[in-house]
C-alpha cells in the first residue's frame, strides 16, 4: 500500500486528457484552488496514463471519457487490472447518464462535466476521492489485519485439536493398561481365593485408575474453569511434607535420592492456600521428578523465603528438557516425548493443573533446564501470608 502523504505536502494530480485546451482550462482552475497545494501533471494518451499509473506517483487521476479510440472507462479497468487503486474522477463533454452509471459501476469515484467544472467542484471532488481512498485503505488494513488474527487462531485451534485427539489414544492405553494384570488377578482368585499378592495388585491397580481419573476430572474442571481452591492462612510446610510422604516411596522404589531442605523450623512460610491442592501440586512435581530421572538420579526439594515470597525448587538429574518446551509442558495434555511417556504412565495433566493451581494462588511455576540430559528445575513463588 502507498503512504499516506503529509497533511503539508501536495496533492499530486494526473490529468489525462487528449485535448490540450482542456489541459490548460483545468491547470488554471486548479491554480485557483485555495488550500492545500495541487500539483497537477498531463498525459494526453491512454499509454502513458498506464505507465504513470505504474509508476505510482499519483493520488487522483482526472481522467477523460474520450480518449481516442478508447474511452476513459477502459483506463479505469486497465490500472485496476495492475493493481493501481488510486481514485479516479471521470471527466465528459457533456454529461450523459449512461456513462455516469457506467462509470459509478467500473469504480470511480466521481463524474464530472466539463462544462460545469469550476475550482470548487473540482476541489471537494478530489478531496473527497483522497477521504475516500484513505478509508478504504484503512479498511482494507484492518480486514487483512483481522485476517491474519483469524489464521493464528485458526491454526492455535488445529494445534489443540490435535493434541486432543493424541491425548485420547493415550487416555485409551492408560485406561486399559490396569485392566489386563486386574483380570489376571481375578483369574488366580478364581483357584486361589486367599492369595494377597492377587489381591494386592487388583488394589494397586484400581487405585492408579482412580488417580487417572481424578486427574481427569481435574483436567475437565481446568479446562472449564471451574477449578476451586479453599484457601486459608497455612505454613507451607504442610503441604510440602503430605507431598514428600506421598511421593516419598515411588522414588526410593524408582532408584533414586530425595533430598529435602527446609528452613529452621522458627523461619515461618505461611501462605494464604488451599493444602490439599497445594500437596497435589507438589506431589505432581516430585512424581515428575521421580519419573523423568533414570535410576541412581537425585531430587532436591529447596525451600526458601525473603519474607515476600516462598519460593518452592524441585530440581532433578534427569532428561531434562528443551527449550523450547520449557513453556509448552504446562499446557494441557502436552507431553515431550509420547513413546517414552506410555512407558511412564501419564496424561500430560500434571502441570498444567499445576499452573492453574498456582495461578489461582497469585503465584507463579516455572521451569528451567540446562538441556536434555542435564536435569530440570521447576520453581514454584508464591506469595508470603501473615
Ligand atoms: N522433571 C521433568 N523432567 C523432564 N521432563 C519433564 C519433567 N516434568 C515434566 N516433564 C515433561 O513434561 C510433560 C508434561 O508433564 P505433566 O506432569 O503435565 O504430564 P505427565 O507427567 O506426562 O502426565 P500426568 O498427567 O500423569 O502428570 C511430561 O510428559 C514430560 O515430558
Ligand atoms: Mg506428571
Amino acid at each position: 500500500m502507498s503512504p499516506t502523504p503529509r497533511p503539508e505536502s501536495k496533492v499530486r494530480v494526473l490529468l489525462v486528457d487528449d485535448d490540450e485546451d482542456d489541459y490548460v482550462v483545468t491547470r488554471d482552475l486548479v491554480a485557483n484552488i485555495p488550500g492545500r497545494p495541487i500539483a497537477l501533471d498531463w498525459v494526453a494518451d491512454y499509454e502513458s496514463a498506464l505507465a504513470a499509473a505504474d509508476r505510482n506517483e499519483y493520488q487522483v487521476y482526472l481522467i477523460d471519457y474520450r480518449l481516442g479510440a478508447r474511452t476513459g472507462i477502459e483506463l479505469l479497468f486497465a490500472m485496476r487490472e495492475r493493481g493501481c487503486d488510486r481514485p479516479v474522477i471521470l471527466l465528459t463533454g457533456q454529461s450523459e447518464f449512461e456513462i455516469d452509471l457506467e462509470a459509478a459501476a467500473a469504480g470511480a469515484a466521481d463524474y464530472l462535466e466539463k462544462g460545469r467544472l469550476d475550482e470548487v467542484v473540482l476541489e471537494r471532488s478530489i478531496r473527497y476521492a483522497i477521504k475516500q481512498h484513505a478509508q478504504e485503505a484503512e479498511l482494507e488494513r484492518k480486514v487483512r489485519e483481522r485476517t491474519a488474527e483469524l489464521a493464528e487462531s485458526n491454526a492455535k485451534l488445529r494445534e489443540a485439536d490435535r493434541r486432543k485427539d493424541e491425548f485420547l489414544a493415550t487416555l485409551a492405553h492408560e485406561l486399559r493398561n490396569p485392566l489386563a494384570p486386574i483380570l489376571n488377578a481375578v483369574e488366580i482368585l478364581r483357584m486361589q481365593p486367599q492369595s494377597p499378592q492377587a489381591q494386592g495388585r487388583i488394589e494397586r491397580q484400581v487405585a492408579h485408575l482412580v488417580r487417572l481419573i481424578d486427574d481427569l476430572l481435574d483436567a475437565s474442571r481446568v479446562t472449564r474453569d471451574k477449578l476451586s481452591l479453599t484457601r486459608e492462612p497455612i505454613d507451607l510446610r504442610e503441604p510440602l511434607l503430605m507431598a514428600v510422604e506421598t511421593s516419598a516411596p515411588v522414588i526410593v522404589a524408582a532408584g533414586l535420592t530425595l533430598d529435602v531442605q527446609l528452613p529452621p523450623d522458627d523461619v515461618p512460610l505461611g501462605v494464604f492456600g488451599d493444602r490439599v491442592r497445594l500437596a497435589q501440586l507438589f506431589t505432581n512435581l516430585l512424581n515428575n521428578a521421580g519419573k523423568y530421572t533414570e535410576a541412581g538420579g537425585r531430587i532436591t526439594l529447596a525451600v526458601e523465603t525473603d519474607g515476600h515470597a516462598v519460593t518452592t525448587r524441585v530440581t532433578d538429574t534427569g532428561l531434562g528438557i528443551p527449550a523450547e518446551m520449557l513453556e509448552e509442558v504446562f499446557s494441557m495434555f502436552s507431553q515431550i516425548d509420547r513413546t517414552l511417556n506410555r512407558a511412564q504412565g501419564g496424561l500430560g495433566i500434571g502441570l498444567a493443573l499445576a499452573r492453574r493451581v498456582v495461578d489461582l494462588h497469585a503465584g507463579d511455576i516455572a521451569a528451567s533446564s540446562p538441556g536434555t540430559g542435564h536435569g530440570s528445575t521447576f520453581t514454584v513463588t508464591l506469595p508470603a501470608h501473615g
